[in-house]
C-alpha cells in the first residue's frame, strides 16, 4: 500500500496528521469552569393556584474554548429528578402552566459539565389557594327519608384532599347537617345526605382543603343545585271525642290521621302514647284509634307519632277529663289489733255512691261501714270499691294485722338419757300457737340467759352447758297485747362422775386392838348413788361394798384386832364413771397394836407358863431321879399339850368375831393357817399386849378426817 501512495495522497496525509495534532494541542489546552449557577423562579416563588409558572437554571462558565461547551443540567423536586436537558445555552427553563398545590415544593438544579457537577441552593415554591370544587348531585327532586348522593371533588387537585359538605336549607340558609371526609387516594368524595322532614329545598355546599408542607390550603366554597323535596306524608292531626268536657264514664275516641303521598309505596307505622304508654297504633292504613271508657287514667298528655325508618312526625294533644266523684277513702279504728279485738273499718266518698269493703277479691262488706270481732283469719289488705254506674274506684289499702295470743310454751330438752356434766344440750322451747315472729328467751334459774326470735312456729333450740342440776324455763312473747307466757319449769338432772376419792380413819392411825376402827372413804362432789368399795391392799376382791347417796361411805370394825393392821384403799364410783376408769383413794396404813393391860396379861401368862414349866420341869426332874432308883424303864409323856391348850384360849377372839364383814373366807381364813395364828402373839409379844382396861373409847370425835 505505502508503494501504492501518490504524491498527493502523502500531502493530504500530511494535512490530517497536522489537523489532528492541532486539534489535540487545541483540546489539551482548553480549560472550563462553573462560576456559578443558580435557579430563577417567575414570577416569584409564591404563587397563586391556577398561575403560570416558570422554573429558570441559569449558569455561568468560563472557558478558554471559542466554543461554548455542552453541558447537562438536571432540575429536581424534592431531592427526585423531573427533568434533564443537555444544553449549550447558560439559561434552561422548565414550564408550569398553571400552578396546581402538587406543585409545591422545594426545587433545585445542578449542572455537569465534564466531570465537574455544581448544585444551587434550595428554592421553596409555595402554591397558595386550592382551585374551586365541583359539586354534582344525583338528583333534584327528592322525597323526605330519601337520600341524595353528592360528589365534591377538585379535578385539578390530587390527593390527599380533605371536603367539607354541609347540607342548607334554602329558606333559612341554615346549615342542617354537616360531614367532612378526607379521600386518600382520589381527588373527591361522594356522600349521602337523608332528607329529613323539615327540608322543603335544599342545597349543599362544598370545600377542599389539601396540606402543602407546613400549610394547609383551602378553596373557596362551592354551591350545587337546589334540590326539591315532597313530603311522604303529612303532619299527624289529633281528633278526640266528645268534644268540649269530657266527664268519667264517657266513651273516649281518641284518633290520629295522617295524609299519604300517593308514590310512596308503604305506609308509615302511627303510634298513639299516653306519656310513656302505647295505648294505639297501625302498620297499615292512614289513621290510628284508642277507645276507652274515661276515668282519670286517661287524663293525660298524648302523642302522636308516625314513623317510617329515617323520618318521625309528632304531635300532641292533652286530655283533660272530668271527676265523676273522686276516690274513695278507706280508714280503720287500728291496724294492729289483738284477736278477740273489734275491728271497725269504714270508707267514705262525698257523693251517693254504692259502696263494698274488699279483703283481697272477697266483699267482706256492702255498706260503708264493717264491724267486727277478729280472729287471726282476718289479717289482710282491705280496700274499698265505691261506684256510681260503670264508674268504679278503689280506695287506699289498709293492711290489718291481728295478733294471736301465743299459746303456752313447751319446754323440752333433747336427751334421753341422764345428762353427764359437761355434757351439752339442747333445751327447746316452741308455743303452738300464736302470731309469729315469736321472741323466746331461756330463763336458767330465774334469769335470761339467752334470746332467741323466730319466724315461724317451729322451736326455739338454745344450747347449754349444765354443770349441776338446773332449773330451766322459757318464755315467749309476741304482739299480743298480753304479758309474755312462762313455760313450765324443766329441771335437767346432771350427774357429777366422781373425780377424787380419800380414804381417811377416823382415830389414829394406831388403833389399839379392842378399840373400834372406822375407815372412811369420801368423795368430793358427785351424784348418787355411789358405789364405794374397800380393800386391803393385797387383795383383788373389795371386802367391803356399799352403795350409797351420801359422798362419804364407812366401814366399821369393832372390836378390832391386830390383824386388821395393813394397807387400805377404796374406790368409788357412779355410773358417770366409765368402768375403765375409776378413780382410786390413797393407800392408807392402819396398824393396830395391843393395850397394855393385855400386854400385862400376856406377860402373866407368859411367867405363869415359864414359872409351870419350871415346875413341872423340876417336878419331872425329882420324879426321874426317883424313878432311876425305882423304875428306870418307864416312859413320861410330852409337854406339848399343855402349851397347846394355852395357845388356843389366847387368840380366841380374833377367828370369828374378828372377821370383818363382808370377808372373804379365803382372804382371812385364820383356821387354815394355825402356825401363823400360833406365832403372832408369840413374836409380837413385846409390842401388842391387851389389857381389858382400855375398851371403847370414843374417839370417833376427834379422829373424824375432814
Ligand atoms: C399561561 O400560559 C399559557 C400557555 O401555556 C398562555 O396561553 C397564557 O396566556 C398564560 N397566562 C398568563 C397569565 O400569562
Ligand atoms: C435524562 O433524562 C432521560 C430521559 O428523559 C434519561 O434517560 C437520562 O438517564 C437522564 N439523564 C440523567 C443524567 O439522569
Ligand atoms: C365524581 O365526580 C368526578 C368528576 O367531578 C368524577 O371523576 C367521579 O367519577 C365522580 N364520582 C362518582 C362516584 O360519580
Ligand atoms: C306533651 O308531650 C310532648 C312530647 O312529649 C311535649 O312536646 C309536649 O310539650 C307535651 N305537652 C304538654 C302540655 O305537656
Ligand atoms: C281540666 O279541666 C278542669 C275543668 O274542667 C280545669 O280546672 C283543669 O285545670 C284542667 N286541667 C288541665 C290540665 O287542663
Ligand atoms: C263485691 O261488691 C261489688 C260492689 O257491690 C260487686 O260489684 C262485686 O261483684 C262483688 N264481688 C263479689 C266477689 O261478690
Ligand atoms: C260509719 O262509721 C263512722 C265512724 O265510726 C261513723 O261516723 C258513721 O256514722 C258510720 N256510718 C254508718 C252508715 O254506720
Ligand atoms: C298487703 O299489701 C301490701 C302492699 O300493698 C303487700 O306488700 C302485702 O304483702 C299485702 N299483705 C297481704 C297479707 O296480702
Ligand atoms: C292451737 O289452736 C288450735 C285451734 O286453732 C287449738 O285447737 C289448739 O288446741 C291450740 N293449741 C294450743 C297448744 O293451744
Ligand atoms: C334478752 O332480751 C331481754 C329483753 O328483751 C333483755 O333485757 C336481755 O338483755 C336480753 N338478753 C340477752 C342475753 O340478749
Ligand atoms: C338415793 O336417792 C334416790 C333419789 O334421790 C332414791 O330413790 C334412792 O332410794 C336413794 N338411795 C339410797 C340408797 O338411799
Amino acid at each position: 500500500m505505502q508503494l501504492g501512495l501518490t504524491k498527493e495522497g502523502k500531502m493530504w496525509l500530511g494535512v490530517l496528521v497536522v489537523l489532528l495534532l492541532c486539534s489535540s494541542l487545541e483540546g489539551q489546552e482548553s480549560s472550563f469552569t462553573i462560576n456559578s449557577v443558580h435557579m430563577v423562579i417567575l414570577p416569584k416563588q409564591e404563587v397563586q393556584n391556577g398561575e403560570n409558572l416558570t422554573l429558570q437554571c441559569i449558569v455561568d462558565i468560563s472557558t478558554t474554548s471559542h466554543v461554548r461547551p455542552q453541558h447537562q443540567l438536571l432540575f429536581y423536586k424534592n431531592d427526585e429528578q423531573f427533568y434533564n436537558v443537555s444544553s449549550m445555552k447558560s439559561t434552561e427553563s422548565y414550564f408550569i402552566p398553571q400552578a396546581r398545590v402538587y406543585h409545591a415544593g422545594i426545587y433545585k438544579c445542578t449542572v455537569i459539565l465534564n466531570n465537574k457537577v455544581k448544585t444551587t441552593s434550595e428554592y421553596e415554591v409555595m402554591v397558595r389557594g386550592v382551585s374551586s370544587p365541583r359539586v354534582t348531585l344525583d338528583k333534584k327532586e327528592a322525597i323526605e327519608g330519601g337520600v341524595v348522593i353528592v360528589n365534591c371533588s377538585v379535578p385539578n387537585e390530587k390527593a390527599p384532599v380533605h371536603f367539607i359538605v354541609e347540607k342548607v336549607e334554602l329558606d333559612t340558609k341554615g346549615i342542617k347537617q354537616k360531614r367532612e371526609k378526607s379521600s386518600q387516594h382520589q381527588n373527591f368524595v361522594t356522600l349521602d345526605f337523608t332528607v329529613e322532614e323539615q327540608d322543603r329545598v335544599i342545597y349543599f355546599l362544598c370545600q377542599a382543603s389539601i396540606i402543602s408542607g407546613r400549610h394547609l390550603e383551602t378553596s373557596s366554597t362551592t354551591r350545587s343545585d337546589l334540590v326539591t323535596v315532597r313530603e311522604s306524608f303529612s303532619n299527624p292531626q289529633f281528633y278526640v271525642h266528645p268534644a268540649g268536657v269530657i266527664i268519667e264514664g264517657d266513651l273516649l275516641h281518641i284518633k290520629c290521621i295522617i295524609q299519604v303521598t300517593p308514590m310512596v309505596q308503604a305506609f308509615p307505622e302511627i303510634i298513639i302514647q299516653r306519656d310513656k304508654t302505647i295505648v294505639g297504633h297501625s302498620k297499615q292504613g292512614n289513621e290510628a284509634t284508642y277507645s276507652v271508657m274515661a276515668t282519670m287514667k286517661e287524663n293525660g298528655n298524648y302523642t302522636c307519632k308516625v314513623e317510617t325508618s329515617q323520618i318521625s312526625k309528632v304531635s300532641s294533644i292533652v286530655v283533660n277529663i272530668t271527676e265523676l266523684f273522686p276516690k274513695p277513702k278507706l280508714e280503720s279504728s287500728a291496724t294492729h289489733l289483738d284477736e278477740g279485738g273489734s275491728l271497725n273499718l269504714w270508707c267514705s266518698v262525698p257523693h251517693t255512691v254504692d259502696f263494698a269493703i274488699q279483703k283481697g277479691d272477697m266483699n267482706v262488706s256492702r255498706a260503708q261501714n264493717f264491724t267486727k270481732t277478729v280472729s287471726k283469719w282476718d289479717s289482710g289488705n282491705y280496700t274499698c270499691v265505691a261506684g256510681m254506674g260503670k264508674v268504679i274506684k278503689k280506695s287506699n289499702e289498709v293492711l290489718i294485722t291481728v295478733c294471736e295470743m301465743l299459746s303456752r310454751p313447751r319446754i323440752f330438752y333433747d336427751s334421753t338419757s341422764e345428762v353427764i356434766k359437761g355434757q351439752t344440750i339442747e333445751v327447746h322451747c316452741q308455743s303452738i300457737n300464736g302470731t309469729m315472729p315469736i321472741s323466746y328467751h331461756l330463763l336458767k334459774a330465774s334469769n335470761i340467759v339467752e334470746n332467741y326470735t323466730v319466724g315461724s312456729n317451729e322451736p326455739a333450740v338454745f344450747k347449754d352447758n349444765p354443770t349441776e342440776d338446773t332449773k330451766y324455763q322459757c318464755l315467749a312473747d309476741n304482739c299480743h297485747s298480753s304479758s309474755a307466757m312462762f313455760s313450765e319449769p324443766l329441771v335437767v338432772k346432771v350427774i357429777a362422775p366422781v373425780v377424787e376419792v380419800k380414804l381417811a380413819i377416823l382415830n389414829n392411825k394406831q388403833v389399839e386392838s379392842g378399840d373400834d376402827l372406822v375407815l372412811r372413804c369420801f368423795v368430793n362432789k358427785a351424784s348418787g348413788p355411789i358405789t364405794y368399795k374397800f380393800y386391803r391392799e393385797e387383795d383383788v376382791r373389795p371386802f367391803y361394798v356399799k352403795i350409797s347417796n351420801e359422798t362419804q361411805a364407812m366401814w366399821y370394825k369393832s372390836p378390832a384386832g391386830t390383824e386388821q393392821g395393813g394397807q387400805y384403799y377404796c374406790t368409788a364410783s357412779n355410773r358417770a364413771n366409765p368402768a375403765k376408769n375409776i378413780p382410786k383413794s390413797n393407800l392408807l396404813t392402819v396398824r393396830v397394836f395391843l393395850a397394855p393391860w393385855k400386854k400385862g396379861v400376856i406377860a402373866v401368862v407368859v411367867i405363869a407358863v415359864i414359872i409351870a414349866i419350871l415346875a413341872v420341869g423340876a417336878r419331872y426332874y425329882f420324879w426321874k431321879k426317883a424313878k432311876a432308883k425305882q423304875m428306870p424303864v418307864e416312859m413320861s409323856r410330852p409337854a406339848a399339850p399343855l402349851l397347846t391348850s394355852n395357845n388356843e384360849k389366847m387368840p380366841g377372839s380374833s377367828t370369828e368375831a374378828n372377821r370383818p364383814y363382808g370377808y372373804d373366807e379365803d382372804i382371812g381364813n385364820h383356821e387354815t393357817n394355825p402356825v401363823k395364828e400360833k406365832k403372832e402373839p408369840l413374836t409380837l409379844d413385846v409390842e401388842y399386849t391387851e389389857v381389858e382396861v382400855n375398851s371403847l373409847e370414843p374417839h370417833e370425835e376427834n379422829g373424824r378426817l375432814p
